[in-house]
């Protein structure tokens, strides 16, 4: 047993989704949260930069002393997947592996979509995850600009739908019967994703089974908070405004951030002839 914090990270504030499934499941464990705000959003980046951010925040959170990282953002896990658990002592989650675990046990008709920023849907990680089942057919889309939207804190616009029946339009036509929303994001669009699919579809999202991998490692592992364990949850950010790291929480998530704390990743030395 150990009452060190969970350490959680993505690239803002998207992964607290992942925080609130956890911390529904583990309501004794405590938590500490960073979003990566000085480089976000990742989903546009070379998937080289990403890495090297992705580390220099888990880095962090190491000196920290977490008992485990979880990595909370698609891009950032499609990014440095092996890496981080080949870097690290502590246990390390990531959000495709139960995505993708739960697409195989929902699809009825074998057709599975995904959808996510250009980084995850051009690291092919989803594809290659769920391809090793010959007998799946795999459609991914990637949906740039449905973070913009949660960024600005516009989930339920016209011009949301509009965007949506674009992007969408090509799964839709392939006849999925499950999409994985594989961007942290997504979930705060769930309404418009969920009507332009329509009822018959079955949306996959990280966050909760997320959640029950970080229930199972610490249950394994025996890492579990003692039983007197107060729970206490940390925000920090990497970018220069605390501010809008708050706004935009409070805006997603209710009122469950009260404080954000900045803080600065150390650069890091990755060796020669890392791309
Ligand atoms: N957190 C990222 C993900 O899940 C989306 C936001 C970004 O592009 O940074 O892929």
């Amino acid at each position: 047993m150990t009452d060190a914090p969970i350490g959680i990270f993505d690239s803002g504030v998207g992964g607290l989704t992942v925080a609130r499934a956890v911390s529904q499941l583990l309501p004794r464990e405590s938590i500490v949260y960073i979003g990566d705000t000085a480089h976000s959003p990742y989903g546009p980046k070379p998937i080289a930069d990403v890495r090297r951010y992705g580390l220099e925040v888990l880095d962090t959170l190491v000196d920290e002393g977490v008992k485990m990282l979880v990595i909370a953002c698609n891009t950032a896990s499609a990014a440095m997947l092996r890496d981080a658990r080949e870097r690290y002592d502590v246990p390390v989650v990531e959000v495709i592996g139960p995505a993708v675990r739960t697409a195989l046990s929902t699809t009825r008709n074998r057709r599975i979509g995904v959808i996510g920023t250009e980084g995850t849907i051009g690291s092919g990680v989803y594809q290659d995850m769920l391809g090793v089942d010959a007998t799946l057919e795999v459609f991914a889309q990637a949906c740039p600009r449905f973070v913009e939207f949660v960024e600005a804190g516009v989930t339920d616009s016209p011009e949301v739908l509009r965007v949506a029946e674009e992007y969408l339009a090509p799964l839709r036509h392939a006849g999925v019967d499950t999409l994985v929303l594989g961007c942290t994001h997504y979930p705060f669009l769930e309404g418009a994703i969920s009507y332009v699919m329509g009822e018959g579809v079955s949306l996959v999202s990280s966050d909760t089974e997320t959640a029950k991998d970080v229930y199972r490692q610490l249950v394994s592992r025996g890492l579990l908070a003692g039983p007197d364990a107060t729970a206490l949850h940390t925000y920090e950010a990497t970018g220069d405004s605390a501010e809008d790291f708050l706004r935009l929480a409070d805006r997603l998530m209710g009122r469950g951030v009260s404080a954000v704390r900045l803080v600065q990743t150390g650069a890091i030395d990755l060796p020669k002839g890392t791309p």
